[in-house]
């Protein structure tokens, strides 16, 4: 019987919360998003991406807009009655557990992967790459982010940089009362050994800034991550 999935019963609790606040969090809207988009193709119009982790489907509703064919898939089911309404009749929403195999999708069905802000929630990120390589088609992209392992390393104060581990902090930007968060500290060996051994290219590795809307939001914050990452994204393309 798998076990129930880390951050399951948080996200379920979360989605409402979530699906108002992020479009315009400054963590998301104004650090993750940009960073994520600039890694993007310039035209996505007719390419066939899967939102891995869609969340409550902002990304999605981006993506759509910008003219693809969207498949969102999340743990979370309330995360997806979220997604299929921000986005109407446009888009597909499935539930799916990403710790396990995705067979709901079909060999090379898809010319990107993007994956915001979720490999974090999987212990064995290894097992779900070899799972994005094998729907995605030749050549095809995969865009995600994560936390920054260098960040994570002190945030969590680890006593093992390199051992993938269960971590868990209390999230204070989504509820009244702070909630615990559970999920999985990676080290960058890890992310980038998982790539490579499913054979991506590695095309870019981000450590992006926030822009500057985020000042306004969080000025403390901000100006620590001025000087210090707490996400990292990354492009890579299927060999
Ligand atoms: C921080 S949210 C990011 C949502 C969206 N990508 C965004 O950036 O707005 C993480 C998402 O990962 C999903 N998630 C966690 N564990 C998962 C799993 N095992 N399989 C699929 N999705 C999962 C959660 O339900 C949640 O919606």
């Amino acid at each position: 019987m798998p076990s129930t999935p880390i951050a399951y019963h948080t996200y379920q609790s979360l989605a409402e919360a979530y699906s108002q606040i992020a479009p315009d969090k400054e963590y998301n809207a104004y650090y993750d998003r940009p960073a994520m988009l600039s890694l993007l193709d310039k035209d996505l119009a007719g390419q066939h991406i899967l939102d891995a982790g869609c969340g409550p489907g902002i990304y999605s509703e981006i993506l759509l807009k910008k003219g693809a064919d969207v498949t969102g898939v999340d743990i979370s089911e309330n995360m997806i009655q979220h997604a299929q309404t921000r986005n109407g009749d446009q888009g597909r929403f499935i539930v799916g557990n990403m710790e396990q195999p995705l067979s709901m999708f079909q060999d090379q069905q898809f010319d990107g992967v993007l994956s915001a802000l979720a490999i974090s929630y999987i212990k064995d990120i290894s097992t779900l790459f070899g799972e994005f390589q094998r729907i995605l088609k030749p050549g095809a992209w995969f865009c995600f982010s994560t936390e920054h392992p260098f960040f994570s390393y002190g945030y969590f104060k680890l006593e093992n940089y390199f051992e993938t581990q269960a971590v868990s902090c209390q999230w204070k930007g989504f509820t009244n009362e702070p909630i615990t968060m559970h999920s999985y500290y990676h080290s960058l060996s890890c992310i980038t050994d998982a790539l490579l051994d499913n054979a991506f290219v590695i095309e870019r590795i981000l450590e992006a800034k926030p822009v500057i809307e985020f000042e306004q939001k969080h000025p403390r914050a901000y100006a620590e991550r001025l000087k210090f990452p707490s996400f990292i994204h990354f492009r890579a393309r299927k060999a």
